[in-house]
């Protein structure tokens, strides 16, 4: 079933795209009324990411985001969708700590969403529990390059990641441990087409360039939401910013000049 069908898409069906050389669009959504409206434009993939942090809660980082928190996102989300496939973010040090607490926490958010899958940073390092997690049928979507939860120990959050060598084994290793799917984040043009051509699961870029078979975007950055953040990756298909601005501002003008509301507003 090609990828545009209006069928709800299954795992099988995402990865299936990348053989029939289907580009598979993704936006990250973490309310009702967003995840619906990016369904129906045709979104194929909707990430309930941890980027929640910065987007709903105004932090500066992904780290203080608790499953608790990305589970009642992520159950509005998937309440909101008809087609999209729904990956949620594990959060900051809900897989890391054990195999056994991954597999639980992975578990809470199928069992109390109805997301399809989850997604973790991580190839190498993280090899033993994406295998573990997918054991237990869980599908994982990996995360390899510039990985957010690490920014404590990176130091900062924009540098492209051109060490081919462990880029490439953190990607395969991915794979070969069972995730359906990987991310590929701010890692350099080369490297991420090496990669989308060397492995048989869909790479989904962000600011890895053209040749990734799918692309993803924080929809607030996309949508003209978010001010000062102007990344060379980042094409912005609308400025709902200023939109929301100016119709704010009119709306308090109309109420403080006595021209809202009208006769046409009110019962009469
Ligand atoms: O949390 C998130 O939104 C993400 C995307 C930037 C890929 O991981």
């Amino acid at each position: 079933m090609p990828i545009d069908s209006p069928q709800p898409l299954t795992v099988p069906r995402f990865v299936a795209a990348k053989s029939r050389r289907e580009r598979l669009a993704m936006l990250t959504a973490y309310d009702f009324l967003s995840a619906a409206l990016l369904d129906s434009a045709g979104v194929d993939s909707i990430l309930v990411g941890d980027t929640l942090g910065m987007v709903v809660q105004g932090r500066s980082t992904t780290l203080p985001v608790t499953l608790d928190e990305i589970i009642y996102h992520a159950e509005i989300v998937a309440r909101a969708v008809r087609r999209a496939l729904v990956v949620v973010d594990l959060p900051f040090l809900t897989y890391q700590v054990s195999r056994e607490q991954a597999i639980a926490n992975a578990g809470r958010i199928l069992k109390e969403t109805n997301a399809a899958a989850v997604k973790l940073e991580g190839g190498v390092n993280q090899a033993a529990t994406i295998e573990a997690l997918t054991r237990a049928d869980i599908p994982v979507m990996a995360h390899v390059g510039l990985k957010p939860q690490s920014v404590r120990k990176l130091g900062s959050m924009s540098r492209i990641q051109r060490d081919e060598e462990q880029l490439i084994a953190d990607a395969k290793a991915a794979e070969e441990a069972g995730a359906f799917s990987i991310v590929l984040e701010m890692v350099s043009r080369p490297i991420a087409a090496r990669i989308t051509a060397e492995l048989s699961i869909p790479t989904i870029g962000i600011g890895s360039g053209p040749e990734c078979d799918g692309q993803v975007l924080v929809s607030s950055d996309m949508l003209g939401l978010t001010e000062g953040f102007e990344p060379k990756f980042l094409k912005r298909y609308a400025n709902l910013a200023e939109m929301i601005r100016t119709a704010a501002s009119e709306y308090v003008a109309d109420v403080k000049g006595g021209t809202y509301p009208a006769a046409e507003h009110s019962h009469q």
